[in-house]
């Protein structure tokens, strides 16, 4: 049975920024407008009043401080409040692969590969951009890549979901080496008129090289991976493709991203780290034993929680680093990114623990060993 290992990461993140105050001035001048022209109805106990947002509760709220985003505009235009993207014809790459291209073609440079090496490739993100065929398809084919392709969903944990079946796989003798990438255009998902929201998601791109070790040196062994999850409604993305026939039969239904943030705060806290320490007894792993943690990006106090909880100790940018401030919640991007960014410094035999974790509640953790 083949060990499997990371051989190369890639990350790609838009130049475009936007900061709490840009964010809160467009929002708050879109509830100001919505109240004026509401004020009767309002009076009337007809219409909820929209409350406005603050730069200061959002970075203490979250450690959130810009977010870089692939379309700025119409985030910040108050009469659309959604990045503009135009369609694209049928024999263009589309927007989401072009996207993730970035990010697989640095991974792929890193490793010192073309896309002729690659014998699979798994799509694991939040969202796809269309139904069919998968995006996986599409960056197989942009790449000259053999073998399988597929699409998966798990949130924010999607790629650490990549990252155990291609362990799996790769484990099995089913494939040699797979490029799981995870491009979150995440700023199309959320909802920018929801002051509790609106400051949350950022857009980013990351791509992951698992190969089989064929003895060659470098990289980093994968000295396990696990998956669990415990349903709850609590974060929630409606958009879909039955929302078509849903307005069949009321056509004012307008889908949305629904999060009791609270609620998500709690349960996952609780959650995350037991399934992360669940894979270190899996793999006889002490935390002592752990240098660092790559943790989701999804607030600040989540990531100080969950890395203590995995660690055993408290937690400091050296044991637990937060990329959160510069780039938001860039769903499942975020731990690949993390990880590329805090790993140079590591010796070779020194070990890491990734965890993931986001809607579901799904959430993946992965340990690796840098040889
Ligand atoms: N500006 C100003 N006030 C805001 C606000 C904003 N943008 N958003 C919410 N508030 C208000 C709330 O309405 C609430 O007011 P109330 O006390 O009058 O009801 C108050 O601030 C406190 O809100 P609360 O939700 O208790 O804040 P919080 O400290 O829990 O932080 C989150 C909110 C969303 C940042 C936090 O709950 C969180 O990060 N949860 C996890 C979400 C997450 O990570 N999701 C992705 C998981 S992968």
């Amino acid at each position: 049975m083949p060990n499997s290992l990371i051989r190369s990461t890639g990350y790609w993140v838009p130049s475009n920024v936007i900061t709490n105050d840009e964010l809160v001035a467009s929002y708050n001048a879109y509830a100001e407008r919505f109240n004026a022209e509401n004020a009767a109805a309002i009076a009337a106990g007809e219409v909820e009043e929209v409350p406005l947002s603050n730069s200061d509760f959002i970075v203490n709220a979250s450690g959130i401080k810009r977010r870089h985003v692939y379309e700025k505009e119409g985030i910040l235009d108050i009469d659309k409040m959604v990045p503009q993207i135009a369609p694209r014809p049928i024999d263009q790459v589309s927007t989401q692969a072009e996207f993730a291209l970035k990010s697989v073609h640095q991974a792929l440079e890193r490793a010192g590969y073309t896309g002729a090496d690659i014998d699979g490739v798994i799509v694991a993100s939040s969202a796809q951009q269309r139904n069919f065929p998968g995006l996986s398809c599409e960056i197989q084919d942009a790449i000259g890549a053999k073998g399988f392709s597929f699409d998966l969903t798990m949130a924010c944990a999607a790629a650490l979901y990549g990252l155990h079946i291609a362990n799996g796989l790769i484990k099995s003798g089913e494939a040699k080496r797979i490029l799981v990438c995870s491009p979150e255009m995440m700023t199309c998902i959320n909802v920018h008129t929801r002051r509790d929201v609106h400051f949350i998601f950022g857009d980013a791109s990351a791509a992951m090289i698992v190969e089989a070790d064929d003895g060659r040196p470098g990289g980093w062994d994968v000295l396990g991976t696990h998956a669990e999850n415990k349903w709850s409604s609590a974060l929630r993305s409606d958009f879909g493709f039955i929302n078509r026939a849903e307005r069949q039969i009321d056509p004012d239904y307008e889908p949305h991203l629904d999060q009791d943030g609270h609620r998500v705060f709690k349960d996952v806290v609780g959650f995350a780290p037991k399934v992360a320490r669940n894979l270190m007894k899996k793999i006889d792993l002490e935390p002592e034993d752990v240098r660092r943690t790559w943790l989701h990006q999804a607030n600040i106090r989540m990531v100080d929680m969950i890395a203590k909880r995995i660690l055993g100790r408290d937690r400091t940018e050296e044991n637990a680093p937060a990329i959160l401030d510069e780039y938001g919640n860039t769903s499942s991007s975020s731990v690949v990114m993390n990880f590329q960014m805090h790993s140079d410094d590591m010796a070779a035999g020194e070990t890491g623990v990734m965890c993931a974790f986001g809607a579901g509640y799904g959430v993946g953790a992965a340990a690796v060993r840098k040889r």
